[in-house]
């Protein structure tokens, strides 16, 4: 089986290539800057720059590379950003995944969309799969207009919605909220946390695995894939900082209004991962849990 990761240099991408090669699976990557996964010298793995904007250059890519099954997690991330560059972030988010998925009916392959809780308006979580959606901000517009494109495709898809993804990318990422934490209070920087969101934050090697699970298990359809702990982003900080050993009293608890950020995030979201436990098997450590583990990788 040949699996093409796009987005692969990123926090998941990282994470879901090593654990693709781990279980003998052809794996090919594409970023838009240089291998981020270089260094680790994968065997089986084939990195190439190449920007999914750019749709002549993608689709000659796929029907080059023929994959079997294509995980497309590659998108802008930056929520704020999107905000405030909405047609570079219609681009990468929603464009590109419709060339994707032109060059993935041309060639028959199955198309595994990683979306987002910031789909939903944050009134009524935990989400379930079938639950409305309804963005607040552009983020999860784009995401939404991509996740309905999938949906409309000739494809076989699946759509997995994942929510406030943590880890430590093996090699520099973008930041996610344990890098913020540990980065800034390692270097006694105070930082400001909010206390007014709730999400069920998701350790980045269950969402690899959970990827691995829909392939394996020949799943269709939408997932919701996350932690099952509702939890704040001020208390996922401060748990961090006990686990790191860092001063917890550097985290100043602050309300999403104080914050000014451009994007309106949706208050209360989070998921109900029910169906995944039962039809995959997926089983997500606890927050507990996945924080020991980062403590541990990271002293090794
Ligand atoms: N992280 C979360 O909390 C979270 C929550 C909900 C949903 N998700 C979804 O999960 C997926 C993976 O997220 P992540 O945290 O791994 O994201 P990430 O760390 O920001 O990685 C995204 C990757 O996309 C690549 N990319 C961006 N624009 C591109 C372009 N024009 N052409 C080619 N590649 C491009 C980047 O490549 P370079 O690094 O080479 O520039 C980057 O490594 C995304 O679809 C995201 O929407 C994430």
């Amino acid at each position: 089986m040949k699996i093409l990761i796009t987005g692969a240099n990123g926090l998941l991408g990282q994470c879901l290539v090593r654990q693709a090669i781990a279980k003998n699976y052809k794996v090919a990557g594409i970023g838009k800057g240089p291998d981020r996964l270089l260094s680790a010298n994968l065997e089986g793995y084939a990195y190439t720059e190449l920007d999914i904007t750019d749709g002549a250059a993608l689709q000659n890519f796929i029907l080059a590379d023929q994959p079997d099954t294509i995980v497309h997690a590659a998108a802008m991330t930056q929520v704020d950003a999107c905000e405030l560059n909405k047609p570079e972030c219609y681009n990468v988010n929603v464009t590109a995944t419709r060339f994707l998925i032109g060059a993935a009916e041309e060639i028959r392959a199955k198309l595994i969309f990683l979306s987002t809780d910031f789909i939903f308006d944050g009134q009524k979580g935990p989400y379930g799969e079938e639950d409305e959606p309804s963005p607040v901000n552009y983020y999860g517009s784009a995401k939404l207009a991509a996740e309905k494109a999938v949906m409309e495709s000739k494809l076989e898809w699946v759509i997995i919605r994942t929510a406030l993804v943590y880890g430590i990318s093996q090699t520099p990422g973008r930041r996610n909220i344990i890098s913020l934490i540990t980065q800034n209070l390692e270097a006694s920087k105070p930082i400001r946390m909010v206390d007014d969101q709730w999400r069920t934050p998701t350790f980045v090697q269950d969402l690899a695995k959970g990827v691995l699970l829909v392939i394996e298990k020949n799943a269709r359809g939408v997932f919701h894939l996350s932690g099952d702990q509702l939890t704040t982003p001020y208390d996922m900080a401060v748990a961090a900082a006990k686990f790191f050993g860092l001063d917890d009293s550097l985290i100043e608890r602050v309300s999403s209004d104080e914050l000014h950020q451009p994007a309106v995030r949706p208050p209360r979201t989070g998921f109900i991962i029910d169906k995944a436990k039962k039809t995959l098997g997926f089983e997500p450590v606890s927050l507990e849990r996945g924080l020991q583990e980062l403590y541990l990788d990271q002293r090794d």
